[in-house]
Parts: C-alpha cells; structure tokens; sequence
C-alpha cells in the first residue's frame, strides 16, 4: 500500500520528503512481508527440523534409535527364553550375553534363542566380564537366589530388571532396593503388568477421578500348579508357595486401585489352605485395607484371591462411587479394560477399550502366555536407564515394597503355629 501511495505521490508531483517515507515504507514491507512468505511457506518448518537437529533432546532420541539397548541374561530357564525371544522382535533392543550355571546350557541356550549372544559358564563371569558390553542385566532365575545375584549386580552397579518375586522377605527386598539407592544403580522387580498400555490407561482413569472415590477392588489369580510348574512354585513353606509366586499380582491390583503414592497399608488378613505335609500356602482369600495418607481421601478395601489348585478367570474389578474400571481375562496381562460410568441416577455407560499385543512372527512356542508383552517392561527398563533413573516410574521400590508388605503380612497369618497343615483338603497332591 505505501509503495503504490509513493507511485502516486510521484504522478501528483507530492513533496519529496513524504515520497521518501513512503517510498521507505514500501521496501520496508516488501521485505518484511517476502520473509514471512518464506516462513511461512516452508522456510520456518525446514528452520525448525534444522534447529531441533541440533537440541541434546534431539541427539538423545537420534541416538535411541541408532544404538541398541544391550541386554545381558541371567539364567537359561523358561521365562529367560521367553525374554530372549520379546526381546528379539523389538526394534532397538538386543541380548548380548547369557549365563547359565552350566556353559553347556548357556550355549544351548543362545543358540536357540539368541544368536549371536556371548555364552558365560557361571553368572559370576559374565558379571565380571564387561566385553559384552550390556546396558543391564535381566535376572530370570529361582526367587530364593534373586537377593544375592542382585546384591552382586547392584555392588558392579549394573542396572538390574529382576522376576518377580524381588526375594523371599520383606526385609530382603527393602535391603536390595538401598542399597541400589546408595549406588545409584537402577533396579525393577520384573511387575511386567504395570509396563502395559492397559494398565497406564487404568492409573490415568484412576487418578483422574474417571469412576470417583475408589471404594473396593476385587481379582483373583491362579493356575493349577498340578498341571505343571517349575519346581520352586511348590518349594517348601519358607522358599515357595502360591503367594510368593503370585501373590505379587494381586497386590499390585490392590496398589492400582490405592496408588501407594496415596494410601498405606492399614490391615491385611488372609486364610489358606495349606499343602500337605509342606505347609506352603496353596489357596489364599485375603483382604486389606488402604487408608489415604491425605485424611481427605477415604480409602478402601482390598479383596484378592491366589490359588495354585485350579486355574481361574482371572479377571478384576475396581469399584468406585461413580463408575468402575474392569479388567477381562487375564489382569495381570491386560488387554481389554471396561470402564463404567454412571449416567443418571439409575443408568449407566460402558465403554470397552482394547490394547492388541505386539506383533509377533511365531518363530518360538511361548512358555508362558502373553510373553511377547514382556516388550513393555524392556522398553520401559531401557527408558529409565537412559534417562539415568534409579526406578521405573511404572513400579517404583515404593510400589514394590507395598506389595510385598501385603503378601508377606497375610502369609505370615496363613502360617501362624495354629493353622492345621495335615487338615489340607483333597485338591493338594
Ligand atoms: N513374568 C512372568 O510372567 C513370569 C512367568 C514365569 C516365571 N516368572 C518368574 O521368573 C523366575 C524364573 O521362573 P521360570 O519359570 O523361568 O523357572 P525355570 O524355568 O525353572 O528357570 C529357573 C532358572 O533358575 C536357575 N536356578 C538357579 N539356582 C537354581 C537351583 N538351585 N535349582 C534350579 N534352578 C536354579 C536355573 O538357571 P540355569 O539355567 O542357570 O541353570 C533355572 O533355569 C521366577 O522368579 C518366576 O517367578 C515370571
């Protein structure tokens, strides 16, 4: 516009002074308005890519994508295979090392399921070998040896993902946990469930006040160990049982519906059936009780069941004042989550939200169903350790220390001097 008024002050013979300014004016514009065309039109969007190139942010997540995160194994069993294999199908993740405690195992292993991996006779030498190279170490072998193969892990501060159960005690799994924290060494009990995309959508309904006040959570768990089962499930009262195996699971339902960032354990109460003769805990029915730290929030109960005497529908339900959240079939792989909302007074909505698992191309028989979502748990492991993190936020210590205070409080009722281990019921074997 200034430009065109200059032509015309030219043509009607205005004084120079103002031809001048706006002469000024109109190149001003001109410019001004080719860079914001330029800008506009592409130049700001290449700008932007070029300048993001260069943030830290930027040249972490380029080399997330180049650099494999390098996983060293513990132990040649079924659910290491089954890591292995998750493992493999998951893009920027490799197994570099595996031990056994026999070499010939380890070999056998890393031929079947993860080629191209070192084969260490003995955790101790692979845990003293740093040729492989690994990022952090999964621990996949018998609970009552996790402790002392973490303890070793965390004294080499070797970021460490071990199985569920962390270890055998309370006391155990809080020493472990300080001492990572004096070492800044990441660790993580293996409590895959809270790593799947169902499970983050339930803490985000949850906390978000999707189905109100949390009242009460129901689930159950179990399979029948007679149909097969590795031989420590069974152990003995002090080394095995069903609550020890599983129990973890149920907890961790329980610190769903009461995130122990919230609530404490204020009581917990269980009966049993007990195994004959080995006294270890078969079937439990347990409550608890959660009171919320803030006295605002009302808390609630908790009622969970873990059997190794018949498989089960293994379903859960949170109930709130105004909704629910339930999980179908299998809970502690998540899948499908129904939420329920009240609409009126007398109707309610429901909605089902589905989470498929990831692809997986059927090269290996899985030992244990849903493995390949162990994919979850090594993406989140690799996503704390990157970031230089001591826990996962998805399982905290605090998390898993609640849960084992849960199991182990109940347990230890279940096993008081007065249970009646010879009056087990038919069922055991
Ligand atoms: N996340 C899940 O869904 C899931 C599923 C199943 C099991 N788990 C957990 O994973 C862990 C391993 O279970 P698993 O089913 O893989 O068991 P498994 O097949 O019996 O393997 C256990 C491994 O423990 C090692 N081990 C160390 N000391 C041992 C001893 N004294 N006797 C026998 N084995 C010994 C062996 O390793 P070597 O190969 O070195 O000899 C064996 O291969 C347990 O903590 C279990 O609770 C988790």
């Amino acid at each position: 516009g200034a430009s065109i008024l200059a032509g015309v002050g030219v043509v009607s013979g205005w004084p120079v002074r103002i031809r001048i300014v706006l002469a000024f004016f109109g190149t001003l514009s001109f410019f001004l308005q080719s860079c914001g065309g330029f800008l506009w039109t592409g130049g700001i969007d290449f700008s932007r890519r070029a300048l993001s190139l260069c943030t830290a942010e930027a040249l972490k997540h380029r080399s997330t994508r180049m650099v494999p995160f390098r996983w060293a194994i513990t132990s040649a069993g079924k659910i290491a295979a089954d890591f292995a294999h998750a493992v493999r199908q998951l893009e920027g993740h490799e197994v570099v090392a595996v031990a056994a405690r026999s070499e010939a195992a380890a070999r056998e292993f890393c031929a079947r399921h993860a080629r191209g991996a070192a084969a260490y006779g003995g955790y101790e030498a692979m845990f003293r070998c740093d040729r492989h190279g690994a990022d952090a170490c999964y621990v996949a072998t018998r609970p009552d040896s996790h402790r002392a193969l973490c303890e070793r892990l965390i004294a080499r501060r070797v970021p460490t993902l071990c199985e569920k159960p962390l270890a055998t005690s309370v006391d155990d799994v809080a020493a472990l946990y300080a001492a990572a924290a004096a070492s800044r060494t990441f660790l993580m009990e293996g409590v895959w469930t809270r790593c799947f995309p169902a499970t983050a959508k339930a803490r985000e309904l949850l906390r978000g006040g999707a189905i109100g006040d949390v009242v009460a959570v129901q689930a159950e768990f179990g399979y029948a160990i007679a149909n097969g089962c590795p031989d420590g499930v069974r152990g003995s009262a002090a080394t095995g049982g069903m609550g020890r195996d599983i129990g973890v699971y149920l907890a961790e339902k329980a610190l769903l519906a009461f995130d122990s960032r919230d609530y404490d354990l204020a009581d917990a109460r269980g009966v049993a059936v007990l195994g004959r003769g080995d006294g270890v805990d078969l079937t439990v029915a347990a409550s608890a009780r959660m009171v919320g730290r803030d006295p605002k929030r009302r808390g609630g109960v908790a009622s969970l069941l873990w059997t190794g005497q018949c498989d089960t529908p293994e379903v859960c339900a949170v109930l709130g004042t105004a909704g629910s959240l339930r999980f179908a079939a299998t809970h502690h792989t998540p899948r499908t989550l129904e939420v329920t909302t009240r609409t009126s007074r007398t109707a309610s909505r429901t909605e089902v939200l589905d989470f498929p698992e990831p692809g997986d191309d059927g090269a290996h028989r899985w030992n244990y169903p849903g493995s390949i979502s162990l994919q979850y748990e090594a993406a989140s492991v690799a996503r704390a350790v990157r970031a230089g993190a001591v826990e996962a936020p998805e399982w905290t210590h605090a998390d898993s220390l609640a849960a084992h205070r849960i199991v182990e409080r109940v347990r230890d009722q279940c096993y008081a001097p007065t249970a009646d281990v010879d009056a087990a019921k038919p069922g055991d074997f």
